[in-house]
């Protein structure tokens, strides 16, 4: 492996093909020390509040899609949230994120400014917010920026037109240049703006995967979460028989992604931890260094289910704080405690 070497379409394609294990522990390896030399060993913490499981989309892959009748959906209060954050600030996590289904009504945009207004205060601006909120008016992004918010993260979930298509519904409410045309207004609002894609999508191909690495870099983002797609038995993909994509396929893209761009923040998400109960964990050692702790109550978390088996339904805010404390520990992992932990690719 050359020390320069420049990540092309083709040499993207050889590596996601690759499935020698020795050298995709070098590709690992390598993205690693890429990352060490960059921006340091650190994983940085944000305790993430599912505030509501309302939706107004439809994706084909999604278990909150709103056709799904089966969930039962709620809204957390004001005060759920400020407890929630209260024990993200408690527990030095030093940011967290408020993430929901797509809505765009003025009484639940008003909520979310309010939120954002509140644990600012409560915290003295200590605590970071990011949003992942979905599609809304620049004017919108602009009000919650201006509350407070400070980053924000809307996937495009694959870069490619057709593919996008195949997922989705069929109409404006689901279109992949209203998407691009979110990704580039948050950019421009101010937020530290991520995005992502879904790896192993039914009809996704390794050239597809090539190419949202390739989409990624170039619509200059500064955070990023990937995971791989799992499929949900109340979703129209979901009946599609598929396997989990493997780990490897995950850590590839992961361990690429930190060689194309060495200093931004790249989540270990917690789609990885349903295939391999140390998913996330070996993501960061793959070169990512973001990891969200779940903070969402109990009562809830049963209804947030994107995906089949999602990780600690059963679990609160401290259990989940502490199992992955533990397995940050057995892997020497350290962590950024009361850091934002900021992407180094975001120059204000
Ligand atoms: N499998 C994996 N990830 C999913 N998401 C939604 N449904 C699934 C699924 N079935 C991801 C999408 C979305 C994020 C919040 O969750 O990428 O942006």
């Amino acid at each position: 492996m050359a020390e320069n070497e420049i990540f092309t379409r083709d040499v993207l394609i050889k590596y996601l093909n690759e499935s020698d294990k020795e050298k995709i522990k070098e590709l690992t390896e390598r993205a690693y020390k890429v990352k060490v030399d960059n921006i340091g060993t650190k994983v940085y913490l944000r305790g993430l509040i599912e505030l509501s499981n309302i939706c107004s989309k439809d994706c084909y892959y999604c278990g909150i899609r709103q056709s799904n009748t089966k969930v039962e959906r709620y809204e957390l209060t004001d005060e759920q949230v400020m407890e929630a954050a209260e024990f993200a600030w408690r527990s030095k996590y030093g940011s967290l994120v408020l993430q929901a289904g797509e809505r765009c009504g003025r009484r639940y945009i008003s909520k979310v400014t309010r939120l954002v207004k509140n644990i600012k205060e409560l915290t003295g601006g200590e605590l970071g917010i990011t949003l992942s909120l979905g599609e809304q008016s620049k004017d919108v992004y602009k009000e919650w920026f201006d509350a407070g918010a400070h980053r924000y993260l809307l996937r495009i979930e694959s870069s490619n037109k057709e593919l996008y298509a195949k997922i989705h519904p069929k109409n404006t409410r689901h279109s992949w240049d209203v998407r691009v045309r979110a990704i580039k207004d948050l950019i421009d609002v101010g937020f530290q703006t991520g995005t992502g894609v879904m790896i192993g999508l039914p009809y996704q191909t390794t050239e597809n995967l090539a190419d949202d690495l390739l989409f990624i870099k170039e619509i200059g983002v500064h955070m990023v979460g990937m995971g791989p797609y799992l499929k949900h038995s109340d979703t129209p993909l979901g009946s599609i028989a598929d396997e989990h994509p493997s780990l490897d396929l995950t850590l590839k893209m992961v361990a690429l992604l930190r060689l194309m761009l060495p200093k931004i923040n790249i989540a270990a998400t917690t789609a990885m931890q349903v295939i391999d109960p140390y998913g996330r964990e070996k993501a960061v050692m793959a070169g990512a260094n973001i990891i969200m702790p779940n903070m969402t109550i109990t009562e809830v978390r049963k209804n947030y289910q994107i995906y089949e088996n999602k990780p600690g339904v059963k679990d609160d805010a401290s259990v989940s704080k502490s199992k992955l404390e533990q397995n940050l520990k057995e892997m020497n992992i350290e962590i950024g405690w009361n850091e934002w932990g900021d992407s180094r690719a975001f120059k204000g």
